[in-house]
């Protein structure tokens, strides 16, 4: 997981959103079922939604169709300022499957990567609604429990990134803390995540108009001034990935942050390129079984099969075996055709063979692959379990990478970087170019299902 890179997807649709609530196409949250499970084999079904995140919208002037923002700037007319914005535009309801190539159906939810509407979409990120609710976020506290899914990869080339993680958000998109946004989680406000992400159109409010830079290589993305890691009074800003995949590679990622108090950040305080400036860690402590030394754990037809589905386990271990205890590690663990296969053992020099994120792992994987240690400066593993007791929201996203190609996950990193830690996939250094990938791969598509939550050992069976 790398600088800057990690969940910013750039791309996407030619207009976007305001912080009010528009109604020119009705907002109607695909369904989806999980499970929450108490022991093996003895799990109730929830019946929640996803919705889509606010940045792919529709953003139009209120009662009107005139767009806010088209292409990758803002309409000066009626975004003067950050106030204004936020008071005259409207974010509109989504056609899920038209527009975004979003379907659900049961516990399975199905995201596509182009999607040729009346506009071409490129991916889409959503969140997990609570059950029955149209307006909140389902929030996790993960420790001491298990998250379990499926995940079908076997549509998913080098470059792209089907992602399943925990950001810390507010369950109501942030509307109590911030009134001018009147939207809410109804229409997926409020996301943040540790990489302070600056394309972020509407933040705490207010449109993010002032400094908006648009992207030289993305049509349909700009930065602004403001970054988007604000958190919960008192507690860290946190992400943590549970999943970033494709075919070839996957990680998982925790990153914590050293934000105290409920903000936004300004300029580079939000994304140094030298990450030990910001106040997250963008790089975060990775697991890679193959940049790890296992070449063959992983993959088509390796022992993990990504040319089927298979079965993700991941443990949030506490120092006490208790929810209310500190983080200690997070373990890994798939099924796959009825049959556990254990996460990888390590195999570098200086990392002592391990197959979980626990804090001596990442100190001794930093120093072994000569990266600066932030992840332990901003926090580290505890910094990361502390933001479960304030309950995290689950994100689903499938993306390509404007800023380093997915070159981090799934190939060389930095591409002229030689030496141990350098290589973390199969793919070439020239394969993950967003247009390229566009191109070749339009159908490619993430399916995520079966999602399962529950003490540790509740949720999966061999
Ligand atoms: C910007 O907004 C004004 C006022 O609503 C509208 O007349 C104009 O057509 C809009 N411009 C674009 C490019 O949509
Ligand atoms: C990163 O920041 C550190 C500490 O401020 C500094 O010593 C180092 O030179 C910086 N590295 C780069 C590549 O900017
Ligand atoms: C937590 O549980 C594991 C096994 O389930 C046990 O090995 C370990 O000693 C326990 N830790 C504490 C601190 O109780
Ligand atoms: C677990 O550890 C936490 C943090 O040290 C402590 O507050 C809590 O009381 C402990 N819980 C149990 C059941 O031991």
């Amino acid at each position: 997981m790398f600088p800057s890179t990690a969940l910013l997807s750039f791309a996407y649709l030619a207009v976007v959103y305001g912080q009010q609530a528009g109604t020119n196409t009705a907002e109607t949250h695909p369904p989806l079922t999980w499970q929450k499970c108490t022991s093996a084999n003895s799990c109730t079904s929830q019946s929640s939604s996803v919705v889509l995140d606010s940045n792919w919208r529709w953003t139009h002037a209120v009662g009107t169709y005139t767009n806010c923002y088209t292409g990758n700037t803002w309409n000066a007319t009626v975004c003067k300022d950050g106030a204004s914005c936020a008071a005259n535009c409207a974010l509109d309801g989504a056609d899920y499957q038209g527009t975004y190539g979003i379907t659900s159906s049961g516990n399975a939810l199905t995201l596509k990567f182009v999607t040729n509407g009346q506009q071409k979409n490129i991916g889409s990120r959503v969140y997990l609604m609570a059950p029955g609710s149209q307006t909140n976020y389902q929030t996790f506290n993960m420790l001491n429990q298990e998250f379990t899914f499926d995940v079908d990869v076997s549509q998913l080339p080098c470059g792209l990134n089907g992602a399943l993680y925990f950001s810390q958000m507010d369950a109501d998109g942030g509307m109590a803390r911030f009134p001018t946004n009147k939207a809410g989680a109804k229409y997926g406000t409020g996301y943040c995540d540790s990489q302070c992400p600056r394309d972020i159109k509407f933040i705490d409010g207010q449109a993010n108009v002032a400094g908006w830079t648009p992207s030289s290589s993305d049509p349909n993305a700009g930065t602004g001034n403001t970054g988007m890691c604000y958190n919960a009074p008192q507690s860290p800003t946190i992400l943590l990935q549970i999943w970033e995949a494709n075919s070839i590679s996957t990680a998982y990622t925790p990153h914590p942050c050293t934000v105290t108090s409920s903000t936004s950040c300004t300029g580079s305080s939000c994304s140094a390129p030298n990450s030990t400036a910001g106040v997250c860690d963008q790089a975060g402590c990775d697991f890679n079984s193959y940049r790890l030394g296992v070449t063959n754990f992983y993959g088509p037809g390796q022992t993990v099969n990504t040319n089927s589905k298979f079965t993700v386990v991941t443990q949030f271990v506490t120092s006490n075996n208790s929810t209310s205890g500190t983080l200690s590690a997070i373990r890994r663990l798939y099924v796959q055709n009825g049959k556990v296969i254990q996460n990888s053992m390590t195999n570098i020099a200086g990392v002592t063979a391990t197959n979980e994120i626990d804090t001596n792992f990442c100190n001794q994987q930093k120093t072994a692959f000569g990266d600066s240690n932030t992840f332990s400066q901003k926090g580290g593993l505890a910094g990361v379990g502390s933001a479960f007791q304030k309950g995290m929201v689950l994100v689903l996203s499938i993306w390509d990478d404007h800023a380093a190609e997915m070159l981090w996950l799934d190939s060389t990193y930095p591409p002229s970087k030689t030496g141990p830690g350098a290589v973390r996939g199969t793919c070439a250094v020239t394969s993950g170019n967003p247009q390229d990938v566009e191109n070749q791969s339009p159908n490619a598509q993430v399916i995520f299902s079966n999602i399962k939550v529950g003490p540790i050992g509740s949720t999966y069976s061999a």
